[in-house]
């Protein structure tokens, strides 16, 4: 509240210094050079896409639990989504179904590194070999890392989400990074309305000394992504809390791996890879009776759902393949709540109602 009011007392909530703040604190959290704040995950998506150069006649081979927007960009654009299968257990995309799926016409593999456990990241890029253009959707995964180094990073392009169901939220919000400088000021034109950088304010122009600064060019048209300084000025906030957040959510993760270890039928989901790290961003059992437990937790005002429901079963792709893994996680997994204002009763409650319904169904 502290930060919006000082915003509001600038008398400026559009794009401004907080947005440029934000995308500097950022880049330092990630240890990245190139940051660009978004309105939203969904437009970071579709302009990592667009500088890639993806278009007619390319496939994207997408991990198929993962959020519609990485499907819908895709096709968007004119290309085809190829969708991959997940490991059984951590969700995350198969790189031997990279490699199956791969051809002449692969421009692009969509990763999501699933709840926040990272994606096996070099796996991926051999898989993918050269050339093929490697975006991390890292809504899930904002303090992930992977060998020392943080998800997001680790491909071509990295995508962030700070809609308000996420761990750092503004309202809504995203974030684009980008290993390449060249992608760079094409990604900033395509952010504002396809106008050069260097012309997206006719104040600006004016402060120049433009003699007529209401002229300008696009580059290439394209729509209006940028962010504003009240949603970023919110995101710093919550940036310097990050680390107080993911020790709350690990908290939590760990009290429902130690109280449902050994519950019957119950399979909880695995720790993160060697070498990796997580942002506790979703806990996930996986049971034969997942659609019982559901309304179970339901009837005794516990939410839970399936994230994500996997993208080739989505009618509108009209996919007719079956993948094994991805099918099977569809039909048993559960997303138990785990975020950080949950307080200890709240997660023994869950335990305690997981654990009477396996008992009740013995
Ligand atoms: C994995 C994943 N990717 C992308 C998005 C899109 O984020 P946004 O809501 O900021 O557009 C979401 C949002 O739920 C998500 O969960």
């Amino acid at each position: 509240m502290a930060a919006a009011g000082r915003v509001a007392a600038s008398r400026w909530i559009g794009r401004g210094p907080e947005c440029a703040a934000f995308e500097k604190e950022f880049g330092t959290h990630l240890g990245a050079d190139h940051v660009l704040l978004t309105n939203n995950c969904t437009s970071a998506i579709y302009l990592a896409l667009r500088v890639a150069g993806i278009g007619p006649g390319d496939e994207v081979i997408v991990s198929t639990i993962n959020f519609v927007a990485c499907a819908s960009a895709v096709v968007e654009l004119g290309a085809t989504p190829v969708f991959a299968d997940v490991d059984p257990h951590t969700l995350n995309i198969l790189p031997d179904a990279v490699a199956r799926l791969r051809n002449p016409r692969t421009r692009a593999v969509i990763v999501l590194h699933y709840g926040g456990h990272p994606c096996d990241m070099n796996e991926i890029r051999s898989a993918a070999g050269d050339g093929v253009f490697i975006l991390e959707d890292s809504a899930n995964a904002i303090a992930s890392d992977y060998h020392g180094q943080r998800c997001g990073t680790l491909g071509d392009a990295g995508v962030f989400s700070f809609d308000a169901m996420k761990i750092l939220v503004m309202g809504d919000g995203g974030a684009l990074v980008l290993t390449s400088p060249e992608l760079v000021e094409r990604a900033e034109a395509l952010r504002y309305l396809g106008l050069a950088p260097s012309q997206t304010s006719g104040l600006e122009a004016m402060q120049q000394s433009m003699t007529r600064w209401w002229d300008y060019d696009v580059v290439a048209p394209s729509g209006r992504f940028i962010s504003n300084d009240m949603a970023a000025a919110m995101g710093r906030v919550q940036l310097r809390r990050l680390e107080t957040f993911l020790a709350r959510r690990r908290v939590v993760w760990d009290v429902y791996q130690a109280r449902l270890a050994d519950v019957a039928g119950i399979v909880p989901p695995p720790e993160p890879a060697e070498g990796c790290t997580t942002s506790y961003y979703l806990y996930w059992i996986q049971c034969d009776r997942r659609d019982d437990l559901a309304a179970f937790l339901k009837d005794r005002g516990v939410y839970t759902t399936f994230r994500y429901y996997p993208l080739h079963q989505v009618p509108y792709y009209k996919t007719t393949m079956s993948l094994h893994n991805a099918d099977r996680a569809s039909e048993t997994t559960l997303n138990l709540p785990l975020h950080q204002n949950l307080s200890d009763d709240d997660v023994h409650r869950v335990c305690d109602l997981v654990t009477e319904h396996a008992a009740n169904r013995a």
